[in-house]
């Protein structure tokens, strides 16, 4: 979008967080505006057959979806929806409101087009978020809750705030995202381990047919890595989302010793790991990929790479609103360049 190119340097003079709230009340404004919407509908969404697809029973007109973290408190649906996204993702929820780690907690590297956060899951907690959700629901895209703990809770009551989650949202959200892999809250990635990911798929199962993903940091030895997500596949969880953001500060230059790092330095990584997930668990269950996708050509490898559904968070803050649609169109630029017919015929097919 050349006009957020234009406007963007006068933008990022400005703190992230204090960008986020503005951007948050122009979309809250804007949902109270249908032609507002409307006019949004028409220069950002991007709708071709090709791009459809059921997943679990779900349905997305396209396969870009907003990464949690942005709509945490899941007051801008209405808003997002209209910039084009095949599907959404609200949260990370707590059971209890929390504030989250002191300010200034999110920075940008204008440069290496990459964020570093220590949020630590700022948000207004299960109960009113589900209230506010409830009004909305259902939904014309498919909506996610990404669920996490609460920073006091103790280790070893945590399976019990997962399970409130997910009872507090009984019949809302057509799918779950189990959040074990922030960097941001003490002690929860410690939580991605096979005993743990066992006992806690087993018991949501129990609560919920809705589909379940696990969401991964992309910092865990592979063979680890692989043993979590193959344990959270057999005990019920229908697909996995890599990665979330990551603390290997080497890979950004003048990087923080805290928080995590998304956007174009997270590239590279996400990507190796996404692929080496999907090498061992295509075909076994859902592959959704996120990590530093900022085009439409980073989108199409993940698809290639076997990846069902993609999702982007700091590429929009970087490129615009006009992204998504970018995005899509140069899908299916390359879905039509490689004789493909639709986008599920393309999965998994850059694999060996
Ligand atoms: C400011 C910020 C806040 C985030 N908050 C969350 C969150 O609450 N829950 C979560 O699962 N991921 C969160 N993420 C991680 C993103 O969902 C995504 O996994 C990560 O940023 C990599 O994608 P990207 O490179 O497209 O940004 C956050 C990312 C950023 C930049």
């Amino acid at each position: 979008m050349p006009m957020y190119k234009t406007i963007r340097p006068y933008l990022f003079k400005f703190d992230p967080e204090n960008m986020h709230t503005v951007a948050e009340k122009l979309l809250m404004l804007a949902q109270a505006m249908p032609l507002v919407l409307e006019n949004m509908v028409n220069r950002f969404c991007f709708f071709d057959e090709r791009l459809r697809q059921n997943i679990l029973g779900l349905n997305f007109y396209n396969p870009t979806g907003l990464a949690a973290g942005f709509d945490k408190n899941a007051t801008m649906i209405k808003g997002l929806s209209s910039l084009g996204f095949g599907f959404i993702e609200i949260g990370t929820i707590t059971p209890k409101p929390q504030d989250g780690n002191p300010k200034p907690r999110i920075f940008r590297f204008v440069e290496e087009n990459s964020i570093q956060n220590a949020m630590g899951f700022n948000n207004d907690g299960a109960k009113v978020i589900s209230r506010r959700f409830a009004r909305i629901y259902p939904f014309i895209l498919p909506l996610g809750v990404n669920i996490g703990k609460n920073k006091i809770t103790e280790q070893e009551k945590v399976l019990f705030d997962y399970k409130k989650l997910v009872s507090s949202f009984r019949g809302l959200g057509d799918y779950f995202t189990i959040n074990l892999s922030s960097p941001n809250t003490p002690n929860l990635r410690d939580l991605q381990n096979e005993e743990f990911v066992k006992v806690l798929m087993q018991e949501l199962r129990k609560q919920t047919d809705k589909p379940i993903f696990l969401k991964i940091s992309p910092d865990m030895s592979i063979d680890y890595m692989l043993d979590v997500c193959e344990c959270a596949i057999n005990n019920g969880a229908n697909g996995i989302i890599a990665t979330n953001t990551t603390i290997d500060y080497s890979l950004l230059k003048n990087a923080k010793d805290f928080g995590g790092i998304s956007g174009e330095a997270l590239k590279k990584k996400s990507r190796e790991i996404f692929q080496i997930l999907s090498e061992n668990l295509f075909g076994k269950t859902i592959l959704i990929s996120v990590g530093g996708i900022n085009d439409g050509d980073e989108a199409y490898e993940r698809i290639k790479l076997g990846a069902s559904l993609v999702q982007v968070y700091s590429g929009m803050i970087f490129e615009g609103p006009s992204i998504i649609k970018d995005i899509n169109q140069i899908i299916l630029n390359r879905l039509e360049e490689d004789g493909f017919k639709s986008i599920s015929e393309a999965i998994g097919k850059g694999l060996r």
